[in-house]
This record gives structure tokens, C-alpha cells and sequence, in this order.
């Protein structure tokens, strides 16, 4: 099985964050990515913060060299993420608008972004994160004070994506959503106001940041609740954290490896058994364990992903071919 690569067995796309930084510099990274993903999503280079620099002034560079470089090699591009509370620009969150003139700003935005990557940008997460833990709507500092219904305006932003691109699946993305149901059902109740208002939707992103302690059995409970809505499926950020009392003595020992393919098949499994209809990808939050954004972000003795540091196939990515069976 050593040789059979895990976009080659899939029956739907397999993807992973990627930086531009590193495919310009790691050939090694640029190797591994062309032989194991056929999609990639931006780790960073296609958020708000990177793209506008200012009001009608855009950093294309980045995000024209992930499209060329992906058209290049036959891969696809899932653009990651239009509207996220993280990443307004501060310029434009210092502007104070009205909701009338913010809305119309993140309307354009959305148009120009969108319609100049029409037909090469096949998917996007047109927005990210909304919900707080429990499923109330998050209060954060730009969207909260803004709209007393935000979930209308991230409706318009969905349509604002549909009219530029009429193609393009429209996704929204989330975290912890198959292991807590108060945001599983904040999803499903936005979905059927779009539904009701007419707004487009076609897929939810469910993250999957998610570790040896998680529960399998919820996972599988929960991701089946969401899938019952009957939207296409992305697992959009998986990783699978293993030291989870962040040691500094913690080996990533073969039995901690074997462990980590176990979690992995069983998640690939449970994705394999969608709706062939529901299926669009599962995407790694990252290419090798060595660029993981959980060294900085969780424990710098940390092995999430399925290439090690060396781009070679771990127990992990034995795991995913197994649970493509
Ligand atoms: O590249 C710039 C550099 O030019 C600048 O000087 C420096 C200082 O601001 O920032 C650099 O950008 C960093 C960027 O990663 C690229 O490396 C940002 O600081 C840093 O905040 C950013 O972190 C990313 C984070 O999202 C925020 O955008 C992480 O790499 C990325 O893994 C993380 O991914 C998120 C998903 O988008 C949404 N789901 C959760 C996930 C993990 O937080």
C-alpha cells in the first residue's frame, strides 16, 4: 500500500492547506503536494487581511500564483474565506460604517474577488465561523455591532458569490460542528432560512481540528446529524492532535502513530459513506506535520498530519487508504 496515493483511491477530492511561501521555497513541499492532493486551499493568501489592501486595491500575487500553480498541475482551488470576522483588514474596520456602506464595501469585495477567479476557483467558503460554541450567534467586534440579523446579511453575501459566479459551490464553514450540537442546530436553522429566503447554499465545511481524545462515536453522531441536512460534505481543517496534555516530554511513539491511523480511518470511513451526491472533499489542515500552524498555535511536539517532516507517508496516511475501503 506504500505507493498507492490517497487522491489516486479517493472517489472524492483530497485536499490540503497550503502556503505560498512554502511551495515557492520547499521543491520537497511542491512534490508531496502534486503527488498526494488534487485540491488546495489557502492556509492564509486568500483571506480578507491578505487580499485588500485597501478600498478597491487588491494583492492579487499570491493568490494568482496558488491558481496558476494548481491549473498547472491539475489540481483544484477551494478559496478559503471570504467573509470571517478574524480577517477584516484594520483600515477597514477603522472606517466605522453604517451597516448600509459596510455591507455594500464587502459586496464589491465579494464581486471582484469572486468574478476574477470565475471558472478557476470551482468552491468557496463564503463564510467562516459565525457561531459561538453552544450556537448563539458569535459576538464579535465588526459583524455584532453592525447587524442585530446578521444571519440576513451573511445570506446576501452567499448571493452576492452566486451572481458573480453562478458555478461555484457555495460553502459554509465552521469548527467543533459534529461534537456540538447547539452549533449543529444554529447550521441547520441558518440553512433553512436561506432555504426560505432564497439565498444560495450548496456545502458546510466541518473542520474537524480535532485529537485522540475526541469521541468517536460523537464525531460519527454528530457528522451524520449534519449530513442529513443533504448539503455537499467538506472535512475542511482535518488534523488530529495527539499530545493532547501538551508535554514536552511527548513521543510520537509507534503505538501513539498506530493510534493516530486508527482515528484517521474511521474518519475517512465515515466520509467514504456520504451520499456519493454529498461527497466533494476531505482536506488536511496542511501539507507536512513540519508547517503545522498547531506547532505555534498548540505544542511545538506536535504530528497532526499525514506526511512527517520528511514529506514521507505516516501510519496516518495507511489509515486514510484503509478507510477508503
Ligand atoms: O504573512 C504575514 C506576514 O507578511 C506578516 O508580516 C505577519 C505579521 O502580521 O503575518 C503573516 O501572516 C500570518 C499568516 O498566518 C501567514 O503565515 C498571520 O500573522 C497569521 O495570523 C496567520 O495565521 C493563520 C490563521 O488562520 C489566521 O489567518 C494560520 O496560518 C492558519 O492556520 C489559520 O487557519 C484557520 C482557518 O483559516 C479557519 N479555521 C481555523 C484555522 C486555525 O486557526
Amino acid at each position: 500500500d506504500t505507493d498507492i496515493s490517497i487522491k489516486d483511491k479517493a472517489t472524492f477530492k483530497v485536499g490540503a492547506a497550503v502556503k505560498t511561501s512554502y511551495l515557492k521555497n520547499d521543491a520537497d513541499y511542491k512534490d508531496a503536494l502534486i503527488a498526494n492532493f488534487s485540491q488546495l486551499t489557502a492556509e492564509f493568501e486568500m483571506k480578507m487581511e491578505s487580499i485588500w489592501a485597501s478600498e478597491n486595491n487588491y494583492n492579487w500575487d499570491a493568490v494568482d500564483y496558488l491558481v496558476d500553480f494548481a491549473q498547472d498541475n491539475n489540481m483544484e482551488v477551494h478559496g478559503h474565506t471570504l467573509v470571517w470576522y478574524r480577517s477584516f483588514p484594520s483600515w477597514f474596520k477603522n472606517q466605522n460604517n453604517d451597516s448600509i456602506a459596510f455591507e455594500a464595501k464587502v459586496k464589491t469585495y465579494i464581486t471582484d474577488v469572486v468574478g476574477r477567479y470565475k471558472g478557476k476557483i470551482k468552491s468557496w467558503d463564503v463564510v467562516n465561523e459565525v457561531f459561538e460554541d453552544g450556537g448563539g450567534m458569535r459576538n464579535d467586534d465588526v459583524i455584532a455591532p453592525l447587524f442585530n440579523d446578521p444571519i440576513g446579511f451573511y445570506g446576501r453575501c452567499f448571493q452576492y458569490a452566486r451572481d458573480v459566479d453562478p458555478d461555484a459551490k457555495l460553502f459554509y464553514n465552521d469548527y467543533s460542528v459534529v461534537i456540538d450540537s447547539g452549533k449543529r442546530n444554529a447550521i441547520k436553522d441558518m440553512v433553512t432560512r436561506f432555504q426560505e429566503k432564497g439565498y444560495p447554499i450548496d456545502g458546510i465545511g466541518a473542520q474537524f481540528h480535532y485529537g485522540k481524545s475526541t469521541n468517536m462515536g460523537t464525531i460519527i453522531e454528530g457528522f451524520n446529524d449534519l449530513s442529513s441536512i443533504g448539503l455537499l460534505m467538506h472535512i475542511s481543517e482535518l488534523d488530529i492532535k495527539m499530545n493532547t496534555n501538551k508535554s514536552d516530554l511527548f513521543v510520537f511513539s509507534n503505538a501513539i502513530a498506530q493510534e493516530q491511523s486508527d482515528i484517521y480511518k474511521e474518519i475517512v470511513s465515515m466520509y467514504n459513506s456520504l451520499p456519493e451526491s454529498q461527497k466533494f472533499a476531505i482536506s488536511t489542515w496542511g501539507v507536512t506535520d513540519n508547517y503545522s500552524w498547531l506547532l505555534t498555535e498548540w505544542h511545538p511536539k506536535e504530528y497532526p498530519l499525514l506526511l512527517d517532516s520528511n514529506y514521507n507517508k505516516k501510519k496516518a496516511y495507511q489509515g486514510f487508504i484503509l478507510g477508503l475501503n
